[in-house]
């Protein structure tokens, strides 16, 4: 049997954070050898948000480093940027014009982020769902690892695929584009930011106390976990909805000490209260931590590796992307070259 088939990315937009990590990241990196991986920095995603272009660059680096920097070994897995290979951008255009508008316009992640951008809403973001829905059907990926917050988009693309093979595809005995599923996994698919445990953490939170970046040092880490949202009962406890914050704190520790709720809140029914608990928290999360920051330091320092890993991934995944790209425009009657 061959294997199945991964796709998934994360936005080259300012630094990733824990819940990058837990949430899509360490489910990559756990699952690898059972796949066919494929990893792509989503550049082009970057600029439905306002996005500086002396940062871009960079920030793409250092996304894919961060990649390889969390477990994701360029032998195993195929790691690209988005915006290396035009078939993204070209397929997009394509199933733009079989979306119905209403399905972008229901989005959960539009409405929000057009809210919070206020004036600066541009089209892109209204079409970013068929842009993440071009990067998975392109690879025909099986399954797509994502958060908890990219259900509805997984759920988009899937429609697109209905509607698509549907109206251009029924005489095929085997569909044109491949109907992913997502995979979601329960812990860590919805870390919860540090200065208030009812939003998500997110790389856009104007606050920098609000999440922990990947590459924080120690003290960092120590001074945000020390000054984060917390209350004032001293017990500790999981899934007490009036205490978001005491369940995210908790569920943090458990999933990156690896023990179980049960241990944690037995372990927690011995401390007293937050001041026992907090510096417990930062020690994991440095020594979680700190196996990453090494490996990205020797990634990024080692001359020409980065470019390369790139460089192969850019001609895998291509020859894949522009294969499905043509059986497309094919199926839409396009006079082909
Ligand atoms: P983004 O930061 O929006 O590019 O997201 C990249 C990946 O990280 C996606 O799979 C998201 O679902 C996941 N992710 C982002 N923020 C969180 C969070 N706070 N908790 C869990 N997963 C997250
Ligand atoms: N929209 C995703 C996010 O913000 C990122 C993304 C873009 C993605 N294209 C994708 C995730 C394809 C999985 C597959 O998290």
């Amino acid at each position: 049997m061959p294997k199945q088939r991964i796709l998934s990315g994360v936005q080259p937009t300012g630094n990733l954070h824990i819940g990058n990590y837990l949430g899509a990241i360490r489910n990559w990196v756990e699952n690898q050898v059972n796949y066919e991986n494929f990893f792509c920095v989503v550049d082009l995603h970057a600029l439905t948000a306002p996005h500086n272009p002396n940062e871009l660059a960079e920030h793409t680096r250092r996304t894919a480093a961060l990649y390889i920097a969390c477990g994701i070994d360029p032998q195993q897995s195929t790691i690209f940027v988005q915006s290396h290979i035009s078939a993204h951008a070209e397929l997009t255009w394509l199933l733009n014009c079989i979306t119905p508008l209403n399905w972008l316009e229901r989005m959960i992640q539009f409405k929000e982020k057009a809210i919070k951008q206020g004036e600066n809403v541009n089209a892109g973001l209204l079409d970013y769902p068929v842009l993440m829905a071009s990067d998975i059907l392109l690879y025909q990926a099986d399954l797509v690892p994502v958060g908890e917050d990219q259900k509805q988009h997984l759920e988009l693309t899937r429609d697109i695929v209905v509607r698509f093979n549907d109206q251009f595809g029924s005489d095929r005995d085997v569909p044109i584009l491949k109907l992913p599923e997502p995979l979601i996994r329960k812990e860590g698919a919805r870390v919860m930011s540090l200065t208030d445990g009812t939003s998500k953490m997110s790389k856009s939170d104007p606050s920098e106390m609000s999440r922990i970046h990947l590459l924080d040092d120690a003290d960092t880490i120590a001074k945000k976990i020390k000054r984060c949202k917390t209350d004032t009962i001293r017990e500790l406890e999981f899934d007490n909805p009036d205490r978001p914050e005491c369940h995210n704190l908790l569920s943090l520790y458990a999933i990156l000490s690896g023990k179980t709720k049960e241990a944690v809140q037995a372990e927690c029914a011995d401390m007293r209260g937050w001041g026992d608990f907090k510096p417990l928290l930062a020690e994991t999360v440095i020594n979680s931590l700190q196996p990453i920051q090494t490996k990205y330091y020797e990634v990024v320092n080692e001359k020409g590796y980065l470019d390369r890993v790139l460089k192969a991934g850019r001609e895998k995944a291509g020859a894949i992307a522009f294969e499905t790209l043509k059986q497309v425009k094919s199926a839409l009657g396009f006079l082909l070259p």
